[in-house]
């Protein structure tokens, strides 16, 4: 979702971590955001609503009964606003609240007017948030389509450590630019098995090959699928990301394990894309203990299985691959797409740092079989992945 030009509703509950919600507040505004804050009594103890005002340039409501504009019945102005919903951080009390639809405060009143996406920032002690009436509240939530952003785990301000730590507002704002525009249901009912991120390729213990994919391609895609409905499985190298909620996750290393788990989930899917960037070669021997320097090292490779002319030799799925390529784009891609099988191939320049591995952004060609092509300019990869999914839908009808 690009915020830049969205009304963003900020839900602040009463939490050590309503500090971080200020930088959020200005992350948000910084985004292009127009942010309207509403606190619970609690939030205002921790942190002053003059904060938030300066922050966000906009009246901070905090009481259901103030009068300022009588003219409004306000929670329901602020819920119609808003394109957005975030409470961060949500304590167990007022997720508690929702999932019961209790409204006895101007945050729950105007989330259950909410009818724009909300999402939920658990803050909370460790033992609280893994206490069985809080998952079940959040389960709750997220069967009623919020969308809950699970905690990180590590030091509490409670002295303890483990899951519950507010997420960082930078990750949140990251999290919310991921989001799908809007809700489709162009997918409901089918499976879309995706790959991505990078293989690692283990050289001994403590060495691998491995290449520049973080898995936001990927990642993307998974949400922008999530957000039409469909049930994704999503079978990813190493990254450093957080897979998008609702995504049944199939983490692996190495390109073989990637293999085996493709061969063992392909027959269930009904739209395939292998975005991965799949090492093309592998140590032949895996050394048992960690190599001793030597002056020179020569490794014998071995080519890793192709996964996606493996999938595209019984093609049972509509199945897309991308081509990653620093030259001779479209005749490249265009002899994968015959090569491999295939129904779709996204290409993708990847000799830039601008887009391609590990950028926000991306720049792709989509060629079909019938040899139409839509060439989709640089804009970030949530943006990207919405378009390629939508190209999809187009081609399965
Ligand atoms: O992860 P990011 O940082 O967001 O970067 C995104 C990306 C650049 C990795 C992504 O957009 C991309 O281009 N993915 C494909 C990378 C790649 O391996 O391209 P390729 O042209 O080498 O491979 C062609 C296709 O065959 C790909 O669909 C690939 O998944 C597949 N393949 C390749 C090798 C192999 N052994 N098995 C495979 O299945």
């Amino acid at each position: 979702m690009m915020l830049n030009g969205k009304n963003v509703l900020l839900g602040v509950t009463g939490g050590i971590a309503a500090y971080k919600s200020a930088y959020l507040a200005s992350g948000l505004k910084k985004a292009g955001a127009a942010v309207d804050v509403v606190m619970t009594q609690a939030a205002a103890k921790f942190v002053t609503p003059l904060t938030f005002e300066t922050l966000s340039a906009a009246p901070v409501t905090t009481d259901m009964f103030s009068r300022e504009k009588p003219w409004e019945v306000e929670h329901i102005a602020l819920a119609q606003k808003a394109d957005l919903a975030v409470i961060a951080p949500a304590t167990a009390n007022t997720i508690a609240k929702l999932a019961c639809g209790i409204a006895d405060n101007m945050l729950a009143t105007t989330i259950l007017a909410c009818t724009c996406p909300v999402v939920v920032v658990p803050a909370m002690n460790t033992a609280m948030y893994e206490n069985i009436a809080t998952q079940v509240n959040l389960q709750i939530l997220k069967d009623r389509g919020f969308i809950v952003m699970n905690p990180a785990e590590g030091a509490l301000a409670c002295g303890t450590s483990g899951a519950g730590r507010m997420r960082e507002p930078q990750e949140i704002i990251d999290f919310l630019q991921e989001l799908p525009m809007e809700k489709g249901n162009g997918l409901a009912g089918k499976k879309v098995l995706i790959t991505a991120g990078p293989t690692r390729e283990a050289i001994d213990p403590v060495r691998y090959i491995t290449n520049r994919s973080s898995g936001k391609m990927g990642y993307a895609l998974a949400a922008g699928a999530l957000g039409e409905g469909a049930e994704v499985m999503l079978v990813s190298g190493p990254v450093s990301i957080s897979p998008p909620q609702g995504a049944s996750l199939y983490p692996v290393e190495s390109a073989h394990q990637m293999y085996k788990q493709v061969m063992e989930l392909k027959d269930s899917a009904d739209i395939i894309i292998m975005c991965a960037a799949v090492a093309d070669y592998s140590p032949k021997l895996r050394e048992e203990h960690k190599m001793k320097k030597q002056d020179t090292l020569s490794l014998e490779l071995v080519k890793t299985h192709d996964i996606l002319s493996e999938v595209g030799k019984e093609k049972k799925a509509y199945l897309v691959g991308f081509a990653a390529e620093t030259q001779n784009i479209e005749q490249y891609a265009k002899g994968k797409l015959e090569k491999k099988n295939l129904d779709m191939i996204v290409a993708n320049d990847v000799s830039g740092t601008e887009t391609g591995f590990d950028s926000d952004y991306n720049a792709v060609s989509v060629y079909r079989r019938d040899g139409s092509v839509v060439h989709l300019p640089k804009g970030r990869k949530a943006d990207i992945a919405v378009s390629i999914i939508r190209e999809i839908i187009k081609s399965i009808g």
